[in-house]
């Protein structure tokens, strides 16, 4: 492990205090910064706490600009599933941050490889993500860059292992129904952000943890490329962080 700060978190809400704790230095400094956001169950308590702080007057997001990572290919914006539905529900829908300010790829659009490409272009435009919030996938993946045999620069289309779609399942009425390919950003864009926050909660990410951060850097862990990055914060609950032992 390089330059990484780890910091332990008693509980699953604290570790998303400490991580609206990383993101309200930032926008405390910048106002209009750019801030890249995660889906799933670990950036929950996160949310949940952004929006108190905007609710108490902390923090403001009317000039804030996010970045999501990834979306699901096929799904409509208002499909429950959805990583967009998913965001207005948990964030969006309670915070001031303005429509144009938002930008998550869109999972109808034909044409991904154009996508893609203005996905990226709109992130420089913006001027880079300010600091991007991570989880990690059982098999170490994050966003949706999957193991592989490389690691996958820019925003791209993405088949989904079936690990993934398996742990993805519980969201879904039958198997069948988790969609196949996602965009995701890639990992020379996540490794672009000038800072990164990595929440990791639960037993069942202990595993992960300890091969990604104390093991070899490896496209078969993706997330093993953030011990190369300059400035991240893993932050983890009691259960996560006995990989570290
Ligand atoms: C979601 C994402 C994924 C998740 C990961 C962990 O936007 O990028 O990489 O962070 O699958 O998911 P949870 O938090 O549900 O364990």
């Amino acid at each position: 492990m390089f330059h990484m700060k780890v910091i332990k978190a008693k509980t699953h809400k604290e570790a998303g205090y400490l991580a609206a704790d990383e993101f309200e230095k930032v926008m405390e400094k910048k106002a209009d910064c750019v801030i890249g956001l995660a889906t799933g169950s670990t950036p929950l308590p996160f949310y949940d706490e952004l929006i108190q702080r905007e609710k108490n007057r902390a923090l403001s997001f009317s000039s804030v600009r996010t970045v999501n990572l990834d979306e699901y290919v096929g799904l409509e914006a208002e499909d429950p599933q959805s990583y967009r539905y998913y965001m207005q529900k948990n964030l969006f829908d309670h915070i001031s941050i303005k429509r144009e300010n938002i930008l998550i790829p869109n999972g109808l659009e034909k044409d991904k490889e154009t996508l893609c490409r203005k996905y990226e272009n709109q992130i420089e435009v913006w001027g880079g993500i300010d600091i991007q919030l991570l989880g990690i996938g059982h098999n170490g993946h994050i966003g949706f860059n999957e193991p592989d045999d490389f690691f996958a620069v820019s925003t791209h289309e993405v088949k989904l292992t079936e690990k993934t779609r398996k742990a993805n399942q519980r969201f879904f009425k039958s198997p069948n129904d988790v969609p196949k390919s996602a965009i995701t950003v890639g990992i020379g864009t996540i490794m672009s952000a000038k800072k990164i926050v990595m929440m990791a909660v639960g037993g069942d990410k202990a595993e992960i943890i300890k091969k990604a951060f104390c093991g070899p850097v490896t496209p078969k862990i993706p997330a093993s490329i953030l011990q190369f990055h300059p400035n991240v914060t893993l932050i983890c609950d009691e259960a996560a962080y006995m990989g570290f032992y």
